[in-house]
């Protein structure tokens, strides 16, 4: 067929990455009937937002892409989607809300595209199942590094989060799947694999055989090549023994953890329905660390989560420093549709005092993360060179520090050895040996 016959395709991402490994799956669907993947709206004829619902800036950000979408539907042929955690949401109210979208479908039936692009009339398809995976091409976003999505969905049901009411209870892919495509990923020429999941610690509980994360990474561990491994994200009560032992024993796996803790009080904690306090965070934040050398754990945390006092918020500042941990995201509290803390609107924290709590927070990660990257001053670390701009190369370490790099002979896909000269807050800088 020559490109001619093509239409283009323009999907705007926002969320985590499992949203943008979505894309990834959905672009190469969509391959396979004509569709090619355009960096522009203004190229494309068909538009969709993957969307996220995490924070309410983020389903607004969301309806704002679809208004410019419907202005330049009144100049010309456009077919507009919505998919995502918002879809999965709101369903049919959007094509009410939004009359220029074309088609509404969730974060369970991304593999009945087939069907739905062939339908005419506007069509919300959103299913509370999930429709199974399909055998289509994947086109990937990035050229060394690749997602590799195990498991979706959660069971928590912590008492802020839509994340269980937009991805559905956990569903772990088969291992022989996932070792399929780890496979095709190494082949493809990538040089890191990230496994993904809402709680990649639960992975395969609700398999026949119970494989577990550390299984599976021991024998990607095993795969033929020179790539690197990474997992996101943990639940703290969910790391193993098995998984911190994999983790030090193996070749490719990098020493990272994100495992968010989202507040430092054992009250706030309870209250947002988290299965542990700090105490346990500790015991398995120095576990990892007594293992583990070099390794990087990071966190997420909420500021002003509904009747935090300033003497609860202070005490996931004081978090940071007893974990010395690495980096966190932070949000301020935001509710959200379907979950309990949303409803205690008599304990909300004012807007202007939780703004003023994120802002400290923020300098706290600065100085957290400077902290953090001065400990590889003068060290020598392997970076794989991921990017370059003007002919400066930047990579990243096996902890996930990005590195500048300058030296000779230096190549994008290249595992080189650097000497850490000097570090500032975001990023390292050195030379190659
Ligand atoms: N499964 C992961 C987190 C996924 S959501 C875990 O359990 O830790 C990513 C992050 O968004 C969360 O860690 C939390 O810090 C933040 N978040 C989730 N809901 C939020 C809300 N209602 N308001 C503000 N931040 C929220
Ligand atoms: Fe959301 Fe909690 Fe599930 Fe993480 S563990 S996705 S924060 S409900
Ligand atoms: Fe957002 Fe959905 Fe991910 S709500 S954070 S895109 S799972």
């Amino acid at each position: 067929m020559s490109n001619c016959c093509f239409k283009n395709v323009y999907i705007e991402t926002l969320g985590c990455q499992m949203n943008k490994s979505d894309t990834e799956r959905i672009y190469g669907i969509l391959s396979h009937f004509g569709y090619c993947p355009c960096e522009n709206e203004n190229e494309a004829d068909f538009c969709i937002v993957n969307t996220c619902s995490i924070r309410k800036l983020s389903e607004d950000k969301a309806y704002s892409k679809l208004g410019v979408w419907g202005k330049i539907k009144k100049e010309r042929a456009l077919k507009i989607a919505i998919c995502g955690c918002v879809a999965q949401q709101e369903g049919k109210n959007l094509l009410k809300r939004f009359p220029y979208v074309d088609l509404v479908f969730g974060t369970q039936n991304i593999y009945e595209l087939p069907e739905l692009i062939k339908c005419n009339d506007r069509i919300c398809a959103v299913r509370e199942k999930p429709v199974a995976e399909g055998n289509y091409n994947i086109i990937r976003s990035k050229t060394l590094n690749a997602w590799l999505p195990i498991i979706e969905g959660c069971n928590n049901f912590c008492s802020y989060c839509v994340v269980p009411y937009t991805r559905g209870r956990e569903r772990s892919r088969e291992p022989e799947r996932i070792i399929a495509e780890a496979k095709s990923i190494i082949k493809e020429g990538f040089k890191e694999i990230t496994l993904l999941g809402q709680n990649v610690d639960s992975y395969g509980k609700d398999l026949p055989k119970k494989p577990t994360l550390a299984s599976l990474l021991k024998e990607i561990d095993l795969l033929e090549g020179n790539f690197r491994i990474r997992f996101t994200t943990s639940y703290p009560t969910d790391i193993t023994d098995e998984l911190i032992q994999t983790v030090k024993n193996s070749k490719k796996i990098c020493e990272c953890f994100h495992i968010p803790m989202q507040s430092g009080s054992d009250r706030v904690l309870k209250a947002m329905n988290r299965r542990y306090d700090r105490k346990t965070y500790a015991a398995i934040v120095k576990k990892i660390r007594d293992n583990i050398e070099n390794v990087t754990i990071t966190s997420d945390f909420i500021a002003g989560f509904p009747s935090e006092t300033r003497e609860e918020f202070e005490m996931t500042l004081s978090a940071f420093d007893e974990f010395e941990l690495d980096y966190s995201n932070t949000a301020a509290y935001s509710p959200r549709p379907n979950t309990p803390a949303a409803k205690w609107t008599d304990k909300y924290i004012d807007e202007n005092e939780k703004k003023n709590r994120l802002a400290i927070l923020n300098e706290k990660v600065k100085e957290m993360s400077l902290k953090s990257n001065q400990k590889y001053v003068a060290k020598t670390l392997e970076v794989l060179v991921e990017s370059s701009k003007n002919g400066k190369f930047e990579g990243r370490t096996r902890n996930n520090k990005v590195v500048h790099i300058t030296g000779e002979n230096i190549n994008i896909g290249d595992f080189v050895n650097v000497h850490i000269d000097r570090a500032s807050t975001w990023c390292l800088f050195g030379s190659k040996k």
